[in-house]
């Protein structure tokens, strides 16, 4: 260990929007090579392959299998086509991975006064040079570990109601919207427009929207969800939040994550997931289509009749 991160702007980590330089790409883990190894002995629980369809302001993600091909065919089509392959769960599957990850984090405590994080969960995004991912914001905080390629972050502020009203944020909390948000082209000129080259890594206000663009090349990163412990106060107030005005038509006044109000709402969330008394919605994924073997690239449509639920572990 030592030397793997280093904080080069922005404020401070587990709080602000930072910008860390990193050197993950040298332990080889990253290369053609090593991905394709990787992807091939990835079990079909532990990944998502994706395609998405921009409609306007909508974005409509299908999901898709790559059935027989090998990680180096996978690895062309995302290359060839416009796919997003997301494998999860460093902490099951990529043991080596996950202990890059957890290094750079155990730097980032020792060097960063204060900071704690906790249930940290990261996985492999692999995505083709033109695809996008539309305005959204995560319910933990993030760090972006970039690898490969080149990709523009746009960032707004997590403090401006018009941008993240309360009640978007809750719903996203309660898993009522996939994160999904509205979102208005005018904003872009109040975001920062983050740049990203392969070794650095960039994260974050909690709940911060954003958008990705992906500018050049196979994109390949590292997504870290974390928390901290006033992002855990921020979560357990606004669940409260969110479950008391649904439950019970009630309009939250404060969002404040410190004092006795706070201090409840953080134990009525506690014990109200502990019951369960908020149920979120099962998502069901169907697989709708799968990669040509002769075109590779190429995405095949399944017929409704043949689509098929992709189980997640
Ligand atoms: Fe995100």
């Amino acid at each position: 260990m030592g030397n793997l991160t280093e904080v080069v702007g922005g404020g401070t980590f587990g709080r602000d929007l930072v910008s860390v330089k990193h050197n993950m790409l040298d332990s080889g883990l990253f290369t053609d090579d090593a991905l394709a190894d990787l992807i091939d002995r990835y079990p079909r629980e532990y990944f998502m392959f994706d395609t998405m369809i921009v409609d306007g302001a909508r974005q409509v993600w299908r999901h898709g299998d790559p059935s027989d091909l090998s990680g180096k065919e996978i690895l062309e089509a995302i290359k060839n086509g416009k796919f997003w392959m997301n494998l999860r769960r460093f902490d099951v599957v990529a043991r080596q991975y996950d202990k890059l990850v957890n290094d750079a984090f155990e730097e980032l405590e020792a060097t960063t006064p204060g900071l704690k994080t906790s249930r940290r969960s990261s996985s492999l995004l692999i995505s083709s040079p033109g695809a996008r991912v539309l305005y959204h914001a995560d319910i933990p905080m993030i760090c972006l570990w970039h690898l490969r390629g080149k990709k523009r972050v746009w960032i707004y502020d997590a403090k401006n109601k018009q941008h993240l009203p309360d009640e978007s944020r809750e719903a996203i909390i309660l898993r009522e919207t996939e994160e999904k948000l509205a979102y208005n082209p005018e904003w872009d000129k109040d975001a920062i427009a983050h740049d990203l080259d392969p070794g650095m890594a960039v994260s974050w206000e909690l709940n911060a929207p954003h958008r990705v663009d992906n500018l050049d090349g196979l994109n390949v990163s590292i997504t870290t969800e974390y928390f901290t412990p006033e992002a855990l106060r921020s979560y357990g107030v606004h669940f409260t939040n969110g479950y008391l005005r649904r439950r019970f038509g009630w309009t939250p006044g404060s969002t404040e994550i410190n004092g006795v109000g706070a201090l409840a709402k953080l134990g009525f969330a506690g014990v109200a997931k502990k019951l369960n008394l908020h149920k979120t919605r099962e998502r069901k994924l169907l697989c709708d289509f799968t990669l040509d073997r002769e075109q590779i690239g190429r995405m095949v449509d399944l017929p409704a009749e043949s689509r098929w639920p992709i189980q997640q572990a």
